[in-house]
């Protein structure tokens, strides 16, 4: 396990950030996910503004995000989850969903939903440790790769399963 000063963060709405902060979170999702977003796109996210905005950062850089909305009263659905390359694999993912997980909870979110690319084993691992399961088959949902549309309880913690 790492630390390096890095704490999970609720970060203002993304209205008010810079094209730079901005810039550096695009680069960070293409680079950890493939996946390319304007920035433009990134800045009309609706992000719940009681849970879903987290970031990793040392107060000067952000290096992962978690972003989230509301679906309905009681769900939410992941919109982005990114560590830096370097920093996974070391438990900072899993405490940033214990942050989130609890914030929600709080604001009466009971479950959770997310697409999830179906080579993506340790996310696959991670979501499934928390009670989400696939509730379907997402045909060419990134590049030709198939994904799953996962869902299930929101839960703070991993279980042994
Ligand atoms: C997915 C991601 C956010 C997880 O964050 P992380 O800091 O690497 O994860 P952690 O080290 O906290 O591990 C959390 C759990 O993930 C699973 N996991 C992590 N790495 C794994 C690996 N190499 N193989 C299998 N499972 C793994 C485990 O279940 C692990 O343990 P836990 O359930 O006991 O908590 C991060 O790896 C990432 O940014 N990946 C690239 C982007 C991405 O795929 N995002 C998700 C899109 S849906």
């Amino acid at each position: 396990m790492i630390d390096l000063g890095l704490e999970w963060t609720p970060a203002p709405p993304l209205d008010d950030w810079s094209n730079h902060r901005l810039e550096s979170v695009r680069k960070l999702i293409l680079e950890t996910t493939g996946e390319s977003y304007e920035i433009d796109r990134l800045r009309c996210l609706p992000l719940d503004q009681d849970f879903g905005r987290w970031v990793l950062t040392d107060g000067e850089s952000d290096f992962g995000i978690l972003w989230v909305m509301r679906l309905s009263k009681e769900c939410a659905r992941v919109l982005a989850f990114s560590i830096a390359a370097e920093l996974q694999g070391n438990g900072i993912g899993a405490r940033g969903w214990r942050g989130f997980a609890k914030a929600a909870n709080r604001s009466g979110v009971r479950a959770v939903q997310l697409e999830v690319r179906q080579d993506n084993r340790p996310a696959i691992t991670m979501y499934h440790r928390r009670g989400l399961r696939p509730l379907g088959r997402i045909v060419g949902f990134y590049r030709g790769q198939d994904g799953w549309l996962m869902r299930g309880p929101l839960l703070p913690e991993a279980s042994s399963q």
